[in-house]
């Protein structure tokens, strides 16, 4: 079969990382890191990764699901979740099981990751149970799957017309309250599509907040290496412009015409968690390479952008980052 037009050389590299991602989740899950009775029907694979690794995706998770838990608080649950890129992530299953409900779910990514999704989802009793209603109306085509209140589509972000159309088939309500989830995404995508997507959602949703994990801090040697690592394996980070610091990826969302933005690196994250929740998982692998852990920390930050009114005082709560910092690597 011909790519579509718009395929990239490198978007197989790029769908890759959904791989590398979900591994790691799964393994962090099976060592306790935290609770997800999901992952494993998307992921058979058992690797262990380096305790660096796996504090690292505990902080990525338990960051963005910080953020969206004080959205849905702020919201009572009239609100929609749009999951760009979203691979093979279960949040969605997993809100299922609390008591927090969402007017819609939309998870967008390439087909190629949205039909291994769908065919996953279809095959598992348990996921389908989630998202279909009593009447257990669920449709489906190979790529895509609509339930009454949870939407998995394939697409290219960087085709806007084709994101507006799928958006409608999905029952998109442009004003109201909207959370958008960009784990790992928006760095793949070209700088100028990405500019013209963040542009397009802040032109028409009303009402909206923006919560993006990436890398930061990527002009120095530690970043250096990291890309030379993705591009051994054909994938370069696209963006990696707006990566340099806290101030980039900020202004990024400023330009593209959000009321504002905040960002906070992935130490600042990390020392934001419960304290109990940090000691529990420091308690689960001793760590060789607290030094490792750190710089990993200091190269990923989440950033929080608003339209609106909405979250313009998400603060993520840090007292003496420096002091703690010490302590948490056992430095004098
Ligand atoms: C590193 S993975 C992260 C997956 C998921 N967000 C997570 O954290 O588990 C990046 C995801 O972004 C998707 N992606 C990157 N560029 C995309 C684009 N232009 N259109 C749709 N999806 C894209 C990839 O296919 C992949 O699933």
């Amino acid at each position: 079969m011909e790519p579509p037009c718009s395929f990239h050389p490198c978007d197989e590299a790029v769908i890759a990382t959904n791989d590398d991602a979900s591994d790691c989740k799964r393994c962090a899950v099976r060592l306790g890191y935290w609770k997800d009775e999901y992952i494993g029907y998307f992921v058979r694979n058992q690797d262990r990764k380096a305790p660096e690794i796996n504090r690292g995706y505990f902080a990525r998770v338990k960051g963005v699901e910080m953020c969206v838990e004080k959205f849905l608080k702020k919201t009572n649950g009239d609100c929609q979740i749009i999951n760009l890129g979203c691979g093979f992530d279960t949040l969605y299953f997993r809100l299922r099981d609390t008591s927090h409900q969402v007017k819609n779910f939309i998870e967008l990514d390439f087909p190629t990751v949205t039909a291994r999704k769908c065919y996953t989802i279809k095959r598992n009793k348990a996921l389908l149970a989630k998202i279909h209603d009593e009447d257990g109306e669920v449709r489906l085509s190979p790529t895509d799957m609509h339930g009454p209140s949870y939407h998995l589509m394939g697409v290219d972000l960087r085709n806007l017309d084709e994101l507006d159309n799928k958006l409608q088939q999905a029952e998109v309500n442009y004003s109201l309250p909207t959370i958008f989830l960009a784990e790992c995404v928006l760095v793949y995508i070209e700088m100028q599509n990405c500019k013209n997507l963040l542009k397009w959602i802040s032109n028409k949703f009303t009402n909206a907040v923006f919560v993006n994990y990436e890398q930061v801090n990527m002009n120095d040697r530690f970043g250096e290496v990291m890309l030379n690592n993705l591009r051994s394996r054909g994938c370069s980070l696209a963006s990696v412009e707006a990566c340099v610091s806290l101030d980039t990826q900020v202004n990024r969302f400023l330009e593209c015409g959000w009321t504002g933005s905040r960002a906070w690196d992935m130490v600042q994250v990390y020392q934001s968690l419960p304290e109990a929740e940090r000691q529990r998982i420091e308690r689960i692998e001793m760590l060789d390479e607290g030094e490792l852990l750190l710089q990993l920390f200091q190269h990923y930050c989440l950033v929080v952008a608003w339209i609106g009114e909405l979250f313009q005082d998400i603060e993520i709560t840090c007292v003496n980052v420096v002091e703690k910092r010490m302590s948490w690597l056992n430095i004098e």
